[in-house]
């Protein structure tokens, strides 16, 4: 059996050790694997790498992707498409592991649906918004490093008697945001699944400075609404749609030294959520959802994409991870806003 391999979209870290899965079990069944690379580009121009049990197994540990990624959208044009297929054909490719997010696997979820192309997802994202699987890999790496970050925004917030905004990424939905606020103890917190109610913020920080807390800190989604409108870096629109969020930090921060008049700063943590070392728990997560990838496919179990469900991987319809997203479950929200009052 000849496997192609691609990784897509936003990078995250774990996507290694679902390559080195993979590789390793289709080897061991006597099969090949192929990387294209860049995502879906690579599917697009053919431009891909052997990968081997030698030139992968010792990619456990390392951030990003050894593929590359891009947010290439190919269905904006049916040529690509074609492109695609031709690609298959001239590689020999029996089918496709697509590691990606809701992009990413809805592109091969309508390759399989619509063109029968034998294709099979990996749910990966810091956001931990794909439905049907009850964590992504990438999430606890982010969260660690969040927390890392928090740790030391504490003891200089704590220092200068300031507030400290810091705004994570997480898209519309607000597991970063929401994990974050209970793993650092934060002030206050806001997501895009809820609306932002600025006079209860401000409420809740003087309640705690009055009753002798030193400094305060402020999570933001970047994805949490102050007015009818996201808060963008540009007008720009990613190739799916996507609006570029950023910056509600800064504005959140403005608005409380002006509220409060208390020196605030705020700190955008961006892109260093997505960086380096996959944590422990990923790479363990990454590692299980490529073997059990690639037993999909020599089972020809295709149009499935893998999950966690409890302490198990399953495989699921492909379809199911990319109708809806999954937003933050209120339980969990309302577990962190008992530390709001
Ligand atoms: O989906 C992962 C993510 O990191 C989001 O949290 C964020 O909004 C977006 O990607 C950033 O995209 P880019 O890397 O294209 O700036």
């Amino acid at each position: 059996m000849k496997v192609g391999l691609l990784t897509g979209g936003g990078d995250c870290p774990g996507l290694n050790p679902v390559i080195r899965g993979v590789v390793k079990v289709i080897d061991n069944a006597g099969g090949e694997c192929l990387g294209l690379l860049e995502g879906w580009r690579g599917a697009i121009t053919g431009n891909h790498i052997q990968l081997t049990p030698a030139n992968t197994d010792s990619i456990f540990d390392k951030g990003g992707t050894i593929l590359g990624s891009s947010r290439t959208n190919p269905w904006k044009n049916p040529a690509e498409i074609d492109q695609i297929l031709e690609t298959f054909k001239k590689l020999g490719l029996d089918c496709l592991v697509a590691i990606g997010g809701d992009d990413t696997l809805g592109v091969a979820s309508k390759l399989y649906s619509e063109k029968n192309f034998p294709t099979i997802g990996c749910p990966k994202t810091i956001d931990n918004d794909l439905s049907a699987t009850d964590q992504t890999f990438g999430f606890d790496t982010c969260i660690n490093i969040v927390t890392d970050a928090i740790d030391r925004l504490r003891t200089t917030a704590e220092s200068h008697r300031r507030i400290l905004v810091v705004e994570v990424m997480g898209r519309h939905a607000g597991w970063i945001a929401c994990y974050s606020a209970i793993a650092n103890g934060a002030d206050y917190f806001m997501v895009p699944e809820k609306p932002v109610d600025l006079d209860d913020m401000v409420e809740t920080l003087k309640r705690k400075l009055d009753s002798g807390k030193k400094y305060g800190i402020v999570v933001v989604s970047e994805g949490a609404k102050l007015s009818k409108d996201f808060v963008t870096k540009d007008q720009e629109l990613d190739e799916f749609g996507h609006v570029k969020l950023g910056g509600i930090g800064d504005q959140v921060a403005k608005i409380i030294e002006e509220r409060m008049e208390i020196e605030t700063r705020s700190v955008i943590l961006g892109h260093l959520q997505r960086g380096g070392s996959p944590s422990a728990f990923d790479r363990v997560l990454g590692t299980r959802c490529g073997v059990h990838a690639g037993q999909l496919a020599l089972d020809k179990d295709f149009g499935k994409m893998v999950a966690l469900k409890g302490t198990r991987i399953v495989g699921v319809p492909l379809k199911d991870a990319v109708d809806k997203m999954r937003v933050l479950d209120d339980s969990f929200y309302e577990e962190a806003a008992v530390f709001l009052k």
